[in-house]
């Protein structure tokens, strides 16, 4: 398998990823709340979630319309702490995937109620109706499982408590085990989710299990610690949001804690660790995985 494999199979998953999420994100709700959602969902962002929830699935031979809505949830639970990560009231962001923040595009009370939506949106998705096609019917139980790995990375033990956390500790340093367990939450949960909600559209043994979640944690926790690092390094257009936004506001992060060359560093071997997670897992098809892995670290934007 060659990186030239990897974009093509990531070409098509993304296909299928906007085509879902074009028809379930609803043009029509109420007074332009569906506008405002379909404005922080659809076109942008790298899609590093559902590409991690699909690469898993793949990994563990596992069921195509259950891992398709999960990579769709948990983008859409993304894209939402995303829209209120940006609000005033929070980290008072004008740009975000290359546009005006939905709150400057929409207002304020627009922009939380689309979060809001959104939150809710990606629960409904993993519960569907009655399926158009019956071979698409989603057992019970999975879609409880995949509801309670979401909400749990979701909610105060993972992003909504990590952004709790990453507000109180403005101006305030944090030791490396302070930060570690702020971004482990903020962001390494819904990454670590991902994984798991992929995985859990499989059948796999409990070891597998363990390995993927060490997998999940490890590229979780790289990946936030490079967007500390690309905050400081690339420029506003590059990233398509504000650059240099962690030191204008006084946040802690790995670059303030340990300076920039030892937080790359650091993710580089939070990288092996997750790649060696991946080999004991002894799951067969963990090529897509591992080259997610090398892009969480490698990307530049
Ligand atoms: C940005 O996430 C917010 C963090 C959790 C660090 P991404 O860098 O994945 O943002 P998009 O989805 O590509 O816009
Ligand atoms: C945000 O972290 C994590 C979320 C839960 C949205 P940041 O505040 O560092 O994300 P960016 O840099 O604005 O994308
Ligand atoms: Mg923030
Ligand atoms: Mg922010
Ligand atoms: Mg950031």
């Amino acid at each position: 398998m060659t990186v030239a494999d990897f974009d093509a199979w990531a070409r098509t998953q993304l296909v299928a990823v906007e085509d879902c999420l074009s028809l379930w994100v609803p043009a029509d709700a109420p007074a332009g709340l569906g506008t405002a959602m379909r404005y922080a969902v659809l076109d942008g962002g790298k899609r590093l979630r559902p590409l991690l929830a699909l690469a898993a699935a793949h990994a563990v031979g596992g069921r195509r319309m259950a891992s398709l809505r999960a990579a769709c949830a948990v983008e859409l639970i993304h894209a939402y702490s995303l829209v209120h990560d940006d609000m005033p009231c929070m980290d008072n962001d004008v740009l975000r995937r290359g546009k005006p923040t939905v709150h400057v595009q929409f207002g304020e009370a627009p922009a939380m109620l689309a979060g809001d939506a959104m939150q809710a949106l990606a629960f409904e998705v993993l519960t569907p109706d009655s399926p158009a096609h019956p071979d698409e019917a989603i057992p019970a139980a999975l879609q409880a499982r995949l509801c309670g790995l979401l909400a749990r990375a979701a909610g105060h033990a993972g992003m909504a408590g990590g952004q709790a956390i990453d507000l109180a500790s403005v101006g305030r340093p944090l030791d490396e085990h302070s930060l570690r367990d702020m971004h482990h939450r903020k962001t390494g949960a819904l990454l670590r989710a991902s994984v798991m909600m992929g995985a859990a559209c499989g059948d796999i043994d409990a070891a597998a299990w363990s390995a993927l979640e060490v997998y999940g944690d490890s590229i979780g926790l790289a990946f936030q610690v490079i967007d500390d690092v690309l905050d400081v390094t690339q420029e506003s257009d590059q990233l398509g949001k504000t650059a240099g936004k962690d030191v204008d506001a006084n946040k802690p992060t790995y670059v303030s804690l340990m300076g920039l060359d030892a937080a790359r560093r650091h993710a580089f071997e939070l990288r092996d660790q997750a790649q060696s997670a991946l080999t004991r897992s002894a799951l067969r098809d963990t090529v897509w995985l591992s080259l997610l892995a090398d892009k969480v670290v490698e990307r530049d934007r």
